[in-house]
């Protein structure tokens, strides 16, 4: 497999959040061709407004785009808060949906997964955020389902993962992801072959 580089969105800023935890384990985790890069600055981009948008184009939304259209593949870990995505998560999504259609989620390979306090660890929170990026039409992974729950004890003093199962999964989502886009490679190198 060729080298595949992964953006990473985490759904918290909070200073020792879970999700972004999950995502430091995810670089440990990943296939030896993976990288993934967690980007930070989620919590700089002001509300989405048209207003802001267009040529006046925030600059922080500028980076979020320019960051997903140079990824292979995105992977989202996503707080619950009351029994949905966090609002640092949809604005963040909201911001990289334009321009309707043209804009760099479409098509492009994603998993989502998360931890979260609850026994059902944030089942409800990664449906909505499913919903979300079906209105983006990415290309997202429906499994393995990675649902981290009671997260306050699944994690050593370093921020290590200790649950084995959810480890497994990880895994498996991490080469999910990296199958996905090799695939789509493959895709598109017979329709170019074909059309040329
Ligand atoms: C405003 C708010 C709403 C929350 N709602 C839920 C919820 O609906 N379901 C749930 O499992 N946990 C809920 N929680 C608890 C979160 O799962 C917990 O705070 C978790 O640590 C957040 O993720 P983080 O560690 O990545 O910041 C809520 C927490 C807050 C602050």
């Amino acid at each position: 497999m060729s080298n595949v580089k992964i953006l990473a969105l985490s759904g918290s800023s909070r200073r020792g959040s879970y999700n972004t935890a999950l995502l430091q384990n995810a670089q440990q985790l990943a296939p030896k061709n993976m990288s993934i890069e967690i980007y930070k600055g989620l919590d700089r981009l002001p509300f989405y407004s048209e207003d802001l948008d267009g040529t006046n184009l925030h600059p922080e939304a500028r980076r979020l785009r320019a960051e997903i259209a140079s990824a292979d593949g995105v992977l989202i870990a996503t707080p619950e808060y009351n029994y949905s995505l966090t609002a640092i998560l949809k604005n963040a999504l909201d911001w990289a949906s334009r321009p309707s259609g043209k804009h760099a989620f479409v098509n492009k390979p994603t998993a989502i997964m998360g931890a979260s306090a609850s026994i059902l660890g944030t089942v409800r929170a990664q449906l909505h955020t499913r919903d979300v990026l079906h209105a983006l039409q990415a290309d997202v992974l429906s499994r393995p389902e990675v649902l981290l729950t009671q997260a306050g004890s699944k994690f050593d003093q370093h921020g290590h993962l200790t649950d084995e199962t959810a480890t497994v999964f990880l895994k498996q989502l991490l080469e999910g992801l990296e199958t996905k886009i090799e695939s789509q490679r493959i895709l598109t190198q017979i329709l170019r072959k074909a059309v040329s």
